[in-house]
């Protein structure tokens, strides 16, 4: 198991990784202080990943914890070296962590439809378009819209592993 639950010494990581070149294109940018407010909330589960010498090698947060409706939402994911093969990795333990552990009917998350990298992997985890949230978020000066995928329970168990 790589993913471990982050402490608040992480947040100052977390929010570097938010803010690196090759995530801050694709994700949202929270303060520290807003991490830990969420890390501190029952709602939310932060997971991390430890680089060898030191610091993050990545970092999950997974939100909707007390929904009654069983929904969990992957809110963010950042690895700090793609195109490694960790990503597809940690996205597994997290499945494992919110369906086995957390007990979610359906975990869903929302991607930015320019993102193929991130797309192809959801996708060929069992993630299930549901449909397309047009220019929902703001990039600099542009609208940009955002794809809502999904993967329910049945499905995560009757996934090849
Ligand atoms: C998205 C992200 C979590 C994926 O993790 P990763 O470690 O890069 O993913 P992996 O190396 O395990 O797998 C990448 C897969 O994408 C494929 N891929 C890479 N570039 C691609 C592209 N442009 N189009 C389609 N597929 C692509 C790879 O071939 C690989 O597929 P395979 O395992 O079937 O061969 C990671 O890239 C990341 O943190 N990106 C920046 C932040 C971000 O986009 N977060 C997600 C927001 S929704």
């Amino acid at each position: 198991m790589l993913l471990r639950c982050a402490l608040p010494a992480d947040i100052p990581h977390i929010a570097a990784l938010e803010r690196s070149p090759i995530a801050s294109e694709f994700v949202g940018h929270w303060s520290e202080e807003r991490h830990q407010a969420t890390l501190a909330s029952s709602d939310a589960r932060y997971l991390v990943a430890d680089a060898p010498g030191g610091g993050l090698r990545a970092f999950a947060i997974l939100r909707g914890l007390q929904e009654t409706s069983g929904s969990i939402e992957l809110k963010r994911i950042v690895i700090a070296t793609p195109g490694q093969g960790l990503g597809r990795h940690i996205l597994q333990e997290l499945l494992d962590i919110a369906f086995q552990r957390l007990g979610a009917h359906r975990l869903f998350l929302d991607v930015f439809e320019d993102n193929p990298r991130a797309l192809h992997v959801y996708r060929s985890l069992g993630f299930v378009h549901e449909g397309t949230m047009r220019e929902a978020a703001r990039r600099g000066s542009a609208f940009a819209s955002l794809h809502l995928m999904s993967l329910l329970d049945r499905e995560y168990a009757a996934r090849p592993r």
